[in-house]
């Protein structure tokens, strides 16, 4: 087992909690759906680029904070943490602990729906952070929701969000039905019965462990019930772009749509009203054979033109993974499993030690390259691999 000061890299966060985490929770957590080639294409893509090292360029003076939200905080580097289910399989502290290390660390959190602390707590907990961290204003925090087939469950969970002052509602769009994911069901995942879905209420069904197998949510019985019978958890795979009206409908908070992975799709997306799109194949959890995030970056990025700003995932492990895809066009990156590894190793320390990792090397990456502001990074920044680099 790596000792704490042992640990520099997101691999050894990984290694780490490869060690600590019982193996039917690791496979939960670090799987992809069937064969797995989306989540190792998301990973070998960022080897396709090299990065143009510049001299003598003044780079002093890095400039590296940035907004998402225009009247929100300015946050240390362009990454985030993403949404992902169940965290208090990983610790204890599960979700509180990942935000109090956002709150603390200034970045902005994405909650799952299917968070093992209620959104209401999970707030709070950011805005003790980075009260006691001495940061100004509140938490920044994003709710990732599905559209169940009982969308009055949706409706409230946005209502509760905006209520308690998250900033922007998350729409998962990659799942008309959950990723066959063949380890959880060899393995018969099931939510450890002591855990619960903390944001839906008793009443709907969706209630412990032990009633609970995340076979329903997540992998074999996928749009089953739910063991108690409700549909409160029902995936609706009948949702078509119409939704996104009825969305903006409920709340004046902008709609992100998460899992677009195609200039298609982004089209139709800023047509039909979204307020940011998304880039993610969910961490290659869904459509296996879905190609790797950082390759269809920049279609979206061309098809979009600006018109509303692009959030990007998949496979981030490096600071310069975070510099190519906003090389690429990514306004903002976030990041899954390094935040469940980190709560792995030491709870709300080990979040603000990925975060501290990334920020570290991607600061790095950006002396090196000779950048000291963001918007110097562009495509004329990256070499492909299979190019001769005196050519460039
Ligand atoms: C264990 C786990 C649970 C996840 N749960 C959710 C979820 O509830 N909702 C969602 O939109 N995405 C979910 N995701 C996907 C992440 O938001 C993100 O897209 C993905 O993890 C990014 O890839 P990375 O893990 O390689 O960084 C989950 C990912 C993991 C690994």
């Amino acid at each position: 087992m790596a000792r704490k000061q042992d640990v520099y890299l997101i691999d050894d966060l990984e290694r780490h909690a490869s060690v600590v985490l019982p193996k039917m929770v690791r496979d939960y957590f670090n799987g992809g759906a069937l064969d797995g080639c989306s989540l190792r294409a998301n990973r070998t893509a960022y080897q396709r680029y090299h990065i143009r090292p510049r001299a003598l360029r003044n780079v002093k003076d890095l400039q590296t904070q940035i907004k998402v939200f225009p009247d929100g905080n300015s946050i240390p580097f362009p990454c985030a943490v993403a949404p992902a289910a169940m965290q208090k399989m990983a610790h204890p502290d599960g979700e509180e602990a990942t935000a109090r290390a956002c709150g603390g660390y200034g970045t902005v959190m994405g909650l799952s729906t299917y968070s093992t602390t209620s959104l209401d707590e999970v707030k709070k907990a950011a805005d003790a952070a980075r009260h006691t961290t001495g940061l100004k204003g509140p938490s920044e925090l994003v709710l990732q929701v599905y559209v169940f087939e009982d969308r009055s469950v949706t409706e409230q969970l946005i209502h509760r969000a905006e209520a308690c002052g998250y900033k922007a509602i998350v729409l998962t769009v990659d799942t008309p039905q959950f990723g066959r994911r063949l380890t959880e069901i060899r393995n018969g995942f099931k939510l450890p019965p002591h855990l619960k879905m903390a944001n839906f209420p008793d009443e709907l069904g969706v209630k412990t462990g032990s009633e609970l197998r995340t076979g329903d949510l997540e992998a074999g019985k996928r749009r089953t019930l739910s063991a108690s019978g409700s549909t409160a958890n029902k995936l609706d795979p009948s949702l078509t772009w119409d939704i996104l009206p009825w969305l903006k409908s409920l709340t004046r908070l902008p709609i992100w749509l998460k899992g677009i992975m195609g200039a298609e799709d982004a089209i139709l997306s800023v047509q039909h009203g979204a307020d940011a799109i998304f880039v993610s194949n969910h961490g290659g959890r869904q459509l296996d054979q879905a190609p790797p995030t950082l390759d269809v970056l920049p279609g979206i990025v061309k098809a979009v033109g600006g018109k509303v700003p692009i959030h990007f995932d998949g496979g981030v492990r490096r600071g310069s993974d975070i510099f190519k895809a906003l090389c690429l066009g990514a306004d903002m990156v976030w990041i899954g499993r390094p935040v469940l590894w980190g709560l792995a190793y030491d709870g709300e320390y080990g979040v603000i030690n990925a975060l501290r990792i990334l920020e570290d090397e991607f600061k790095e990456c950006m002396m090196l390259s000779g950048c000291s502001q963001l918007d110097e990074l562009g495509p004329h920044l990256l070499v492909e691999a299979n190019h001769k680099f005196s050519k460039i």
